[in-house]
């Protein structure tokens, strides 16, 4: 027990000096809430000191941000990438500073993938095909207009989970993507889109289905089918990743058919990874994947039980 305790009390005295500074997006939707809130209980279960810094969805503030991590010389910086591309200089300063670099739930494309260490996230492309072949069974054989409601334009969430999908009904000629627009990963943006689409579209009777890129999207367009005087879940199927508490709700009221499930625990295991590293230099591989499980209203009422016993 001497040895054991021993080893704890070193591994938290390790830890409690270190400093990460995370550049999260902002708070556009429940699912981002989750993810900083989980980032900070992550961060203290394991003794490291945090500093979050809200982007409010720019790019360019992730970037100062970033660059205020270095200077106060932080022992690692992670990173919610908002897009896709356009990180290399600001990467290429961290490792000058030998500071190390997690991604988490999105990805990069970068010239050198040494500028990062790791990246904690979904394969978004399979969320998309999870989602398209939930539908392609349900249909059945029928025919269906389906609209989409992208995430933010450039971010690879959006980007591969628009792929997905699409690849996946290419080999249905009866399922039609009849409309796709941005929502921005918004629940008002997603309700504003999904208000256009019901009026282009015979007030919504010519659409069957919504494939959203995420949940709150689902929940705006949700509204907005209410609104036209359309049943949400039964006139339009609802289709959509994250598995958050409101999407869960909505499947128990009638309005919501299924989500693909995203983690928000992205700081956790990038936590883990940057402990071993600091501890004995232990690379971690290029990609940390997290499971992506689809959910029914069937077990609707028992998700939003264990969300509420993790906290969010
Ligand atoms: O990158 C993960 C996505 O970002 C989530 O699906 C969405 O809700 C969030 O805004």
């Amino acid at each position: 027990a001497g040895i054991i305790s021993t080893l704890i009390l070193s591994a938290s005295a390790y830890s409690a000096e270190m400093t990460v500074g995370f550049s999260q997006i902002g708070s556009e939707s429940g699912w981002r809430a989750a993810e900083t809130s989980v980032a900070k209980t992550e961060a203290q279960k394991r003794g490291i000191t945090l500093k979050i810094a809200d982007a409010q969805q720019k790019q360019e503030n992730q970037i100062k941000a970033i660059r205020s991590f270095i200077a106060q010389g932080v022992d690692a910086i992670f990173i919610a990438p908002v897009v896709q591309t356009g990180w290399d200089p600001v990467l290429q300063e961290a490792k000058e500073a030998e500071i190390p670099v997690f991604l988490l739930d999105r990805n990069i494309t970068v010239k050198d993938d040494g500028l990062f260490m790791t990246g904690v996230a979904a394969d978004s492309v399979h969320e998309g095909a999870v989602a398209a072949q939930w539908l392609i069974k349900q249909q059945d054989g029928k025919a269906c207009n389906v609209v989409e409601l992208q995430g933010t334009v450039g971010a690879s969430v959006a980007l591969d989970r628009k792929k997905g999908f699409l690849d996946t009904v290419a080999a249905v000629p009866t399922i039609k993507i009849i409309r796709t627009q941005s929502g921005d990963f918004t629940r008002s943006k997603g309700k504003e889109v999904m208000e256009s689409f019901i009026k282009a579209e015979n007030n919504g009777k010519n659409i069957c289905a919504v494939y959203a890129h995420n949940d709150d999207m689902a929940i705006g367009a949700i509204q907005a089918i209410k609104e036209a005087g359309l049943k949400p879940g039964t006139d339009i199927k609802i289709i959509s990743i994250d598995g958050v508490p409101d999407i869960f709700k909505a499947m128990m009221a009638g309005e919501a058919n299924a989500s693909v499930e995203l983690t928000p625990n992205m700081a956790g295991p990038a936590f883990d990874a940057l402990l071993a590293y600091k501890k004995d230099g232990a690379l971690p591989p290029k990609h940390i994947k997290t499971e992506s499980i689809l959910f029914e209203p069937e077990s609707a009422e028992a998700q939003l039980e264990l969300k509420k016993d993790m906290g969010y």
